[in-house]
């Protein structure tokens, strides 16, 4: 069918939706992001201040987090940093405690805190496996099952989630990493059934390459990262936040569960 008047069931359903249509206004919200002290954490911080959203940045090199909150506040936005270590229950209780005493609630939850180690598994550094697992799987858990309590308070909330291509695809000497960041699909799915009903949306991102200290923390290979790019541009964390801003900015009827994004150039993984 091509012009002319829409069929009645569909003049009803576009009605329905401009009644429910309830955009989301980000100013005085606050968001607790976990890594925010660098790449991209930090990025968010600066993107949603500049939206008028009050920013919580969690990490555990506070005097490093306290320098991006000091560029949000000369640039007029609200920051407060919590040195937290992730893995640490009572540390991520008394972040969430800090965040509501300070703001007086909690609307965005963003647990971002991570990093990667590749190396085959026979050749793998038990310790740096353990860490990654505490912090990309544990850490998640534990900040979402102090934060969620809180949107749920709210009546309605946001969580995105930190996940990576490695947590679609796997390669050789991806095996731990990959390994959280399939974990962190699954936290997500479940989280989303379970909260979805309590208008709160989860988005799981799932970046390709972003330059930030990832790959100095992750200790990358000379040439992987030349390897996967051919010379293309990798993506920079404010591509990343700027997608956090669009997520958020949609209708509160419209969630984006999962979104794999790449550097246009990356062929692979
Ligand atoms: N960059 C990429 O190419 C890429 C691609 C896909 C997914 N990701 C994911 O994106 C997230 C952010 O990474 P990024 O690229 O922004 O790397 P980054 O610049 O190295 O930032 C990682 C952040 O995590 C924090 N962190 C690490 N361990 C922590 C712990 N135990 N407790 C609290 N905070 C901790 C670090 O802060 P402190 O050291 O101060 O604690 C830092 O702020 C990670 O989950 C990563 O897996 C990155």
């Amino acid at each position: 069918m091509t012009g002319g008047k829409p069929p009645a069931y569909a003049a009803s359903i576009i009605t329905k939706r401009d009644e429910l249509t309830i955009m989301n206004e980000l100013r005085g919200q606050v968001a607790l992001i976990t890594g925010g002290s660098s790449g991209i954490g930090a990025a968010i911080g600066r993107t949603l201040a500049k939206r008028g959203v009050r920013v919580v940045l969690a990490a555990r090199r506070a005097e490093q987090a306290e320098a991006v909150a000091d560029e949000i506040r000369a640039d007029g936005g609200e920051a407060l940093v919590v040195a937290c270590d992730v893995r640490e229950v009572d540390q991520v209780q008394a972040m969430v405690q800090r965040t509501i005493d300070h703001f007086g609630g909690l609307d965005i939850l963003i647990p971002n805190a991570g990093f990667g180690y590749r190396a085959a598994i026979v050749d793998g550094d038990i310790e740096r496996w353990k860490g990654m697992i505490d912090t990309n799987i544990y850490g998640v858990l534990l900040t979402l099952k102090y934060g969620v309590p809180h949107l749920i308070d709210r009546g309605q909330g946001d969580v995105i989630l930190l996940s990576s291509v490695a947590g679609h695809i796997v390669a050789e000497g991806g095996a731990g990493y990959s390994a959280t960041k399939f974990a962190v699909n699954a936290i997500g799915e479940a989280l989303r059934q379970e909260v979805t009903r309590k208008n709160i949306r989860v988005t799981i991102l799932s970046p390709g390459v972003v330059v930030s200290g990832f790959q100095e923390v992750a200790q990358y290979p000379p040439g992987i990262i030349d390897n996967w790019l051919s010379g293309n541009p990798p993506m920079q964390v404010e591509d990343i936040a700027q997608i956090v801003e669009d997520v958020l900015d949609l209708p509160r009827h419209v969630s984006i569960n999962q979104l794999l994004i790449r550097p246009t150039g990356q062929l692979r993984p």
